[in-house]
This record gives structure tokens, sequence and C-alpha cells, in this order.
């Protein structure tokens, strides 16, 4: 039986007792084809723009998923969109600021689609949201809903809601999300690649003294590997080759396993190495503190777990690492990188950096600097010091300037940059395995990563986007590698 439910002009459509609609029966019964534009137009379309870190990513893949079973696709122009999501990120003032200019767009844009007769619904989600609630509705007067990163799984009800009133939810639930969130569709995992990232721990207990994380996400919680486990069954089905396991601090996972006990990141990372179809396993971002002895061995044990890690240290000087809260010195991240080295001599490094935290002396800078000549880093973030409203640090008098600010900066990043050139370069002449995920630059050409996450193109006509092969890299250029197939990868015996 088919039931027709709407037949205002442009959202023709008839609900099928599977719950989709029917274009076919439209055509039927009009006696005519629809034509793409017009069959586009039964579809509400929603543009999602995420600020920040991968968990917003993330979020934001769930927020469409989500949406998607209240008939909404996916759009990657805001000019169509029915409504338009912003994900958004507190870290540095920069961030937050960042998304009322972007609000100011959205509001002409709502404007100009009005005055067209559409409708445009505008959420502010993530982190900003969540840190300043109400302010939002005050500051944007084109949004409709603000919503918290531990809350969108309310978001359909939500949007209903606010016909009535603007609407603020940042309360943090009782309920899981997660068991409210659904399922992806093949097709969603497909169209996202074969690298997919799994969250697996939320929220923070660190309170590093600059940081507003632990404020906007709330206490630490880790999903239990059951849940864990089943997503990750599901990507792998769908095609996903690389899970990258997220979490602010993902190396604190202590999740509830099957039979009842905790399990930590390390004995995670070795059931996830047997689901069938997973070649790669990463994690981040990992805090040094919780590096324990069984996740290091992982790095030993386990083919699947990368060889390269993104470990921040934000500064190399003792006591600027103790006012932050770090809660461990510079020689004790040089001594836990050496324990991981051991473990895998391959292994190369990422890190965050903060220059001019409050107090932070010329010699404290040049202990950073020190830091980052002894350990060698493959790849980097770092950031000059942005004072956080509520945080403890924003309350220190000693501010360090911009200009010192931006000088430090500079000097770091050079250093820096020195280092990852010439770790690409160290790689020119090694055979490396890299997973396809896309055609190259130029026709003829594929591109993949290889496991340092460097992006590697090749020639070939011939390899499957998923597929791992072991490339010869022959030149490293600034953002990308080059090479020439040899192989077949080792990790496709996984
Ligand atoms: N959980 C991760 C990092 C989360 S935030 C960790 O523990 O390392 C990502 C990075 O942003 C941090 O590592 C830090 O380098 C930077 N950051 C956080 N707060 C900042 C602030 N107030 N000013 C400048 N950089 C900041
Ligand atoms: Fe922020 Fe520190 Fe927690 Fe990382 S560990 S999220 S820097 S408070
Ligand atoms: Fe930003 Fe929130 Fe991530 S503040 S870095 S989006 S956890």
């Amino acid at each position: 039986m088919t039931r027709r439910v709407c037949n205002r002009p442009k959202q023709l459509g008839f609900l099928e007792p599977n719950g989709r609609y029917s274009l076919a029966r439209i055509k039927g019964l009009k006696g005519r084809s629809i034509s793409k534009q017009k069959r586009s137009d039964l579809v509400k379309k929603v543009f999602v723009k995420s600020y920040g870190c991968q968990m917003n990513v993330y979020d934001a893949e769930r927020m469409a998923d989500m949406l998607a079973t209240e008939g909404y696709s996916e759009t990657k122009a805001m000019e169509e969109a029915d409504l338009v999501i912003l994900n958004t990120c507190h870290i540095r003032e920069k961030a937050a600021e960042k998304v009322y200019s972007e609000l100011g767009r959205v509001r002409e844009l709502k404007q100009e689609r009005q005055a067209q007769g559409q409708e445009t619904r505008v959420v502010v989600a993530g982190c900003v949201a969540q840190a300043e609630g109400k302010e939002i509705l005050r500051r944007a007067p084109a949004v409709d809903v603000v919503v918290g990163p531990q809350n969108y799984h309310n978001l359909p009800a939500l949007l209903k809601k606010s016909r009535a009133d603007r609407i603020v939810d940042t309360e943090f639930p009782v309920e899981d999300k997660f068991d409210h969130l659904p399922k992806p569709s093949k097709a969603a995992i497909r169209t996202r690649g074969v690298s997919a990232f799994l969250t697996i721990q939320e929220g923070c207990d660190k309170f590093c003294t600059f940081c507003v994380v632990p404020y906007t996400r709330g206490a630490e919680v880790s999903r239990p590997v059951a849940k864990i486990l089943d997503e990750a069954l599901r990507l792998a089905d769908a095609g996903v080759r690389e899970l990258t396991l997220i979490g602010q601090n993902v190396n604190a996972y202590h999740g509830e396993g099957p039979d009842g006990s905790v399990w930590s990141l390390g004995r995670l990372l070795h059931r996830l190495a047997e689901v069938p179809g997973i070649a790669r396993l990463r994690y981040t971002t990992s805090h040094p503190r919780d590096m324990d002895d069984e996740l290091i061995a992982a790095h030993r044990d386990l083919p699947a777990v990368m060889p390269y890690l993104h470990l921040p240290v934000q500064s190399g000087s003792d006591r600027i690492l103790d006012v932050m809260n770090r809660k461990h010195t510079g020689d004790e991240y040089r001594r836990l990188i050496e324990r991981i080295r051991k473990a895998q001599p391959n292994l190369a490094l990422s890190s965050d950096f903060i220059v001019g935290f409050p107090g932070e002396t010329d010699a404290e800078f040049e202990e950073t600097m020190r830091l980052i000549s002894d350990v060698g880093f493959a790849s980097s973030f770092s950031f000059k010091y942005s004072p956080r409203p509520g945080t403890p640090a924003a309350e220190i008098e000693n501010q360090v300037s911009e200009a010192v600010k931006a000088e430090r900066l500079a000097r770091l990043q050079t250093l820096l940059e020195v280092q990852r050139q010439a770790f690409n370069r160290g790689t020119v002449g090694q055979s490396l395995d890299v997973l396809v995920e896309k055609p190259g630059r130029h026709p003829g050409q594929m591109a993949g990563k290889s496991p340092y996450l460097q992006a590697v193109h090749f020639a070939s006509e011939s390899h499957a986007i998923g597929e791992i092969v072991t490339v010869r890299i022959t030149q490293a250029g600034s953002n990308s590698l080059l090479g020439e197939w040899v192989g077949s990868g080792s990790q496709e015996a996984a």
C-alpha cells in the first residue's frame, strides 16, 4: 500500500511501507518523469561544518547519519542547505571567534533564501555551544538551536521544539548519546573512505591549566568494548581498512570488557586487530602519563598498530609543565619516548606545543627548543598560548606579550619544519606500505597514506581504493611523497 503524504509543489512524496519515499510511483501517477532537479527537491539538505579536533569530525558524521533518518541528505554547498550546522571549537580564542563571523554569513544567507521563500534552520553544536550556551542566541539572531557535544542525539526533537522558541540544550545528560544514535548506512561509510574515526573515549579529567576541554566535554567516559567492536565490524564490513580510535584522552581508555572486567587501550587494540579487513590501527590523542606497558607492548606486538604516535608534550620546561599541571617532566617524556622506541624502532612522533604560556621566560622557551632537538618530530602542531575564560592559567598575572609569543612561535615552527622535511627526505629510497585512498592529483596516479600519515602519490592504472601496496619512495615534496609501486603491501596479509 502506498500512502500519499504530501502534495505541496516541489515536495511530492509517497511513503512506502518501508518508510522510504517512492519516486517511481510519483512518476507513474503523474505520467511524466521527474527531472533531476525536482528529484533533489524532495530531500531536505543539511550542511555541516566542523572546526577543531577529530572528535568534532566524528560527531559531525554522527549528526549527518542521524539526520539522514529524518530525510536530510548532506550537501557541501551552504547556499542550498535547509539546515546549517556549525560544529564548533573553543580551544583558542581565534577558533571561538571564527564561529561568530561565520554566523554573520549564515544570517545573510538565511535572509536571501527567505526572500526566495526558502527556509534555513541554523544549529550551533560543539564546544562553543557548550561553553557559551545562551550567549550565542543573544549574539547571533539567526541561530535556532544551540546543542552541546553530549546532547546532539536530541537534535531532531530540538529542531521541532525550536519552531516555537529558540532553544539551548547543554545539560550533561544521564543517558549515553551513543545509545540513541542511528548506525551509519554502508553507503554513508563508503563515501567517507577507507580510513575511519571511531570514538572510544570522551571527556577529560586531567585539567591542564590552559585547557577548556574538561569543561566543554565533561568527565572521562569510556565506551564499552562490545559497542566499539560492533562499530568496528560495521565499518570493516563497508570496506574500511584503517581505524583511528579517538578520544580527548584516548590512552586513558578503561572500558568495560565483554567479561565485565576493565579493558585498557592495549587490550582493546589486540581485539580490534583481529577484526577481518582492518589492517591498520591508530589512536589519538594520548597523554604521556597514560602510556602504560600494555600499550607500549602493542606497538611491538601488533603489526596493525602503526609506528606513528601523536604524543603532545606542550613544553620542555619542568617549571612550565608543572604550572600547566601536566604531571611529568621533560626528562620523563624523553625516557618514555626511549621506551616506546625500544618496542617499535621505526616509531615516528608528532606533538603539540604551546609557546608563551604565562610566565614563560626566554630560558624556559629554550628548554622546549632543546627537547625538540633531543627527541625529533616527524610532524607537529604548535600554538601561541591563548587565555581561555574560566581556566586557571588565564588568571596568572604574568602573561607573555603577543610580540614575544609570535617571535617564539616562528622560531619553534622553523625548527619543527626542518625536522619534518628531514623526516620526509629520510623516507626516500625506502619501500613503504601505502593504503590507497583515492585517485592521485594527475591522471594515471593513485594516492594514499604511508604508515607515518604522509600523503604518497604513485603511478597506477590498476590499484583499487582500500588496497595496501608497497611503494618505493623516489622523491619528497614539501607536503607529499612521490613513489613507484613495487608490490603488494606486507599488511595485505591482515
Ligand atoms: N587532549 C590533548 C589535546 C587537546 S587540545 C592533550 O592532552 O594533549 C589540542 C591542543 O591544543 C593541545 O595539545 C594544546 O597544545 C593546544 N591548546 C589547548 N589549549 C590551548 C590554549 N589555551 N592556548 C593555546 N593552545 C592550546
Ligand atoms: Fe586539555 Fe590537558 Fe585534557 Fe588534553 S589532557 S584535553 S590538554 S586538559
Ligand atoms: Fe576544540 Fe572541543 Fe575538540 S574545544 S579541540 S572541538 S574537544
